[in-house]
């Protein structure tokens, strides 16, 4: 099905999620500490258009190169920095994501996310108290991710799909 919200409409929701977890309108959805070692992720919102939510990330765990199926989407930074490394056709193209800032994803983006490293050489961070946090949208609804590795050759390679409506490869 065609959805009917816009990149703009993703971004405006994902800056309402994020202002919603600032006032503690999800706090029922939040655990007291964020785990330490893994992602995590709970859905803030849930319609026949979109599903949006938040996402804890830790250092090291990238998502993998992956796409979003059928869906589009965007994401709101709430706190520390994400580094996204997308394919843009011959090569990875790597940006840093820092609290507020805002990114959204049309059809057909490849991207690798993962928690920034404070600096480089600079101790991994993983102590709960400072998280990771970014609110995502899908629109229609997350159902499948494919995943891929950048051949020898720099062009890109399918490796699996999976059928999920979690966010970013994620796990639960
Ligand atoms: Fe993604």
């Amino acid at each position: 099905m065609p959805t009917r919200l816009r990149p703009a409409d993703l971004l405006r929701l994902t800056d309402e999620g994020a202002n919603g977890v600032l006032d503690g309108r999800f706090d029922h959805l939040i655990p007291d500490a964020f785990p330490t070692l893994d992602r995590w992720s709970t859905r803030l919102h849930a319609d026949d258009d979109v599903d949006v939510w938040l996402i804890s990330w830790v250092p090291e765990r990238n998502t993998e190169l992956h796409d979003h199926a059928g869906s589009f989407g965007a994401l709101t930074v709430l706190s520390g920095s994400l580094t996204e490394f997308r394919w843009a056709g011959d090569a990875l193209v790597e940006r840093q994501l820092d609290a507020g800032d805002q990114a959204s994803f049309p059809l057909g983006w490849v991207h690798d996310v993962v928690r920034s490293t404070d600096a480089p050489g600079a101790p991994i961070e993983i102590s709960s108290d400072a998280p990771t946090l970014s609110v995502h949208a899908y629109s229609p609804p997350l159902t499948a991710m494919s995943f891929y590795e950048v051949t020898d050759h720099r062009t890109l390679r399918r490796t699996r799909t999976e059928l999920t409506d979690l966010p970013e490869g994620g796990t639960k």
